[in-house]
């Protein structure tokens, strides 16, 4: 199973968006996919209008020693399955303070069959969640719009990825960039992509994903872009992503593909770098 984070510490980057786009696109690839939404807040799950679960049918069976997931049912969606969000996932998150505590994802998901490709949406920080999706991954994506705080927000993301790579989780690959709600005649978008390509390399998809009007609108029922708009730029844009992603997990994902300048410890842009980009 192919098991992938969705995460940037900065918040509006389009994780949400992404995870449930990328979910649709992998879905109509044929492979059977698997939402879970991480974030407490649980903006995706009420994006594709799931009802409010139980607490024992959501992401909290995931923290939950005497449940496995093979006994939760997961909402069916347009071309994936959903574990949704809780409420009370908030005050869970207190009470998960042992080191051990980042595990329980891992742990959880031996317990599914069934699926191809699992996807994680996280909320906009570090969280116990989010340390549990990218402990429990072998791949991870950082949505990023190319402006000043999102690109500080990702390479923050790159740190904390680096860190669980090198210290909880061996197997995880570097992260890869997708460039969200770029817009062409902006020029300061122009030089803030060429800036992550020129720092970060092969780890900058290839494709970008476009505003647009449709990504941006709710559809009742789980349903997507791909059921309302399926020509349109923003079905295009993340059937290429997943597409584009699909390629680099069967090549393995990257690895230690980024050195940056000498010294940094992961192709780091300098301040100064991206205050004349914004300028
Ligand atoms: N390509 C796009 N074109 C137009 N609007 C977009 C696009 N991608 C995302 N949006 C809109 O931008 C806002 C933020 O997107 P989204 O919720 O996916 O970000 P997020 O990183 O998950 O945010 P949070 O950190 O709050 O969880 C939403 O209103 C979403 O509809
Ligand atoms: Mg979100």
């Amino acid at each position: 199973m192919i098991v992938l984070t969705l995460c940037n510490h900065k918040g509006g980057t389009g994780k949400t968006t992404s995870a449930v786009h990328l979910a649709a696109a992998l879905g109509l690839s044929g492979r059977r996919t698997l939402l879970v939404d991480l974030d407490p807040q649980g903006f995706l799950t009420r994006a594709l209008g799931a009802p409010e679960p139980a607490p024992e049918h959501s992401s909290l069976a995931l923290f939950e020693p005497q449940q496995t997931l093979a006994e939760v049912p997961m909402l069916p969606m347009s071309g994936f399955d959903l574990l949704p969000s809780h409420l009370a996932m908030t005050r869970v998150m207190r009470k998960l303070d042992k080191p051990s505590d980042v595990l329980w994802a891992k742990d959880s998901i031996q317990t599914l069959s069934g699926y191809d490709v699992l996807l994680f949406d996280t909320a906009a920080a570090v969280t116990v969640f989010s340390l549990n999706a990218l402990v429990a991954s072998r791949f991870c994506v950082i949505p990023v719009t190319p402006e000043h705080q999102p690109v500080v927000g990702a390479e923050q993301t790159f740190g904390t990825v680096r860190m669980v790579q090198q210290k909880l989780n061996p197997e995880l690959t570097d992260p890869l960039f997708l460039l969200t709600q770029v817009d062409a005649r902006r020029s300061d978008h122009g030089g803030f992509r060429a800036t992550l390509r020129h720092h970060y390399g092969p780890c900058v998809m290839r494709t970008m994903i476009r505003t647009s009007a449709a990504l941006s609108r709710t559809y009742p029922g789980g349903t997507t872009v791909f059921d309302h708009d399926p020509y349109g730029k923003g079905a295009r844009d993340y059937a290429n992503a997943a597409d584009e992603l699909l390629g680099i997990i069967e090549r393995g994902g990257l690895r230690t593909a980024v050195r940056g300048r000498a010294g940094d410890e992961h192709g780091k842009i300098d301040a100064a770098a991206l205050a004349a980009v914004a300028a």
